[in-house]
């Protein structure tokens, strides 16, 4: 048990770990493209609301679960409802697994687009232009190739446990992608059309702000951004030493990954605009082309006007995402993982190996149906999936678990109001408003 419980050796440790796995393809290709296509300002606006109101109690919900339960999703979900439904609990915990293994059949598509894109960088500069072309181009074989390639780097990894090469990488990577990110907003604002692009992100338009579907969108991008209802929090929580004061661990790693998602918007959509004043198609009846292709899109354009040092920008920049994909990658991978460690006493290789497996031949589903199932595996999960655990995570921590006890004894502990008013809106705020969510997405349909 030793080897694999209490892997972060610190606070902070915990806290980069756990901004490694929020922080990846959700914020840099995921949050512009919704932004994109539903309104802009609108969406951030909305954004912000759910993460601040939803997202970051979720978060700290399931953290809390793992940290005090010190056991992986399955376990730990069947332990705090052991005295009032346990088979309830094992059934979620496995739900649970069910949405990271969904989350990494099309994440690893997605990344391995963003590995190809550097090498792709790379091949241009050492002449390769055939090469270059095919790697930036979508593809079936692209895909065949590069998400297998992208599964075993993230295998690679996992097996030899959460360990300290985790932490150094995302502390030392992910403030260069930091830099280059704020670099290149810069660069992009000077652009002519850019102020039009500022302005659609940062005005929100209200009437739109109330749109249910919108707030559906915010919702599933503000819970995936956070890696929240599928349980690598949660294993990443029982990873840290039993910690009486999560609140501020959690605001940091939310604080941290909503700003990434923020910035990353900002280079985005001018670009689009800047884009389209060069003469670029980037909408068609008020919705974006090619959607999920928006940033291959977008940015090559971007990185093609800085000249010669584009193509290097270029690839450092998709290098850094695809280290983003993999420590996130990483997380979620540890979700089935630590299970068959811990309850099915398989060895961490074994258990790397066969969960990389698994994953692979879902991605290979996703890849052979691309046009049914990529969108679709998406919208369920962060629709559907992940909301409805974290209102299973807010119904046990706030109801179920020693009858609501655990919560109870927990703000008693710490006798600050403001950890009691937080109990209560665990309790009884979270659930009622995702049901209203919820109950807005049965009428959506
Ligand atoms: N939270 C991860 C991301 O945003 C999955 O990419």
């Amino acid at each position: 048990m030793s080897v694999i419980r209490d892997s972060f050796h610190s606070r902070l440790g915990f806290v980069l770990a756990a901004a490694g796995s929020a922080i990846g393809l959700g914020n840099i290709w995921g949050f512009p493209t919704q932004a994109a296509n539903n309104g802009g300002g609108a969406f951030l606006f909305v954004y912000l609301i759910v993460t601040v109101l939803l997202a970051v109690p979720a978060l700290y919900a399931e953290i809390y679960l793992g940290n005090q339960t010190q056991k992986n999703s399955v376990s730990a979900l069947m332990q705090a409802c052991q005295q009032t439904m346990p088979k309830v609990g094992k059934a979620a915990g496995l739900i649970g697994l069910l949405g990271a293994i969904m989350m990494l059949s099309f994440y690893t598509i997605v990344a391995g687009w963003m590995l190809a894109h550097a090498l792709g960088a790379f091949a241009e500069i050492a002449g390769f232009m055939e090469l270059a072309t095919w790697l930036n181009t979508w593809s079936i074989e692209r895909n065949l190739l590069f998400t297998p390639i992208f599964i075993f780097l993230g295998a690679g990894i996992i097996h030899q446990g959460v360990n300290a090469g985790i932490e150094k990488w995302s502390s030392r990577l992910m403030p260069l992608l930091l830099f280059m990110l704020i670099g290149l907003i810069v660069y992009i604002l000077q652009q002519p059309g850019a102020s039009e692009g500022l302005a659609v992100y940062l005005i929100p338009d209200f009437s739109q702000v109330t749109n249910p579907e919108l707030v559906v969108s915010a919702m599933g991008q503000a819970f995936f951004s956070l890696s929240v209802g599928v349980g690598g929090m949660m294993v990443y929580g029982s990873y840290m030493k039993k910690d009486k004061n999560l609140g501020k661990l959690v605001l940091s790693i939310a604080a941290l990954d909503t700003f990434i998602a923020f910035l990353a918007g900002l280079l985005i959509i001018p670009a689009l605009y800047v884009a389209q004043h060069a003469g670029q198609e980037v909408f068609a009846n008020g919705q974006l082309i090619g959607e999920d292709q928006l940033i291959f899109q977008v940015l090559p354009t971007l990185f093609q006007s800085m000249g010669d040092v584009g193509l290097i920008v270029a690839g450092a920049f998709f290098s850094l995402l695809s280290i983003a994909a993999l420590t996130s990658t990483i997380s979620v991978t540890e979700v089935p993982v630590a299970y068959l460690v811990d309850d099915k006493k398989h060895s961490r290789t074994k258990a790397t190996w066969l969960v990389s497996a698994i994953v692979f031949c879902a991605s290979l589903l996703v890849i052979s149906f691309f046009n049914q199932l990529f969108g679709l595996v998406i919208q369920v999960l962060t629709t559907i999936i992940q909301p409805l655990m974290c209102l299973f995570y807010f119904i046990v921590i706030g109801w179920l678990w020693q009858r609501g006890n655990k919560l109870r004894e927990h703000a008693a502990i710490n006798e600050r109001t403001s950890v009691k008013l937080w109990a209560n809106y665990l309790r009884f705020v979270c659930p009622i408003l995702l049901s209203i969510v919820f109950v807005n997405v049965a009428v959506l349909n």
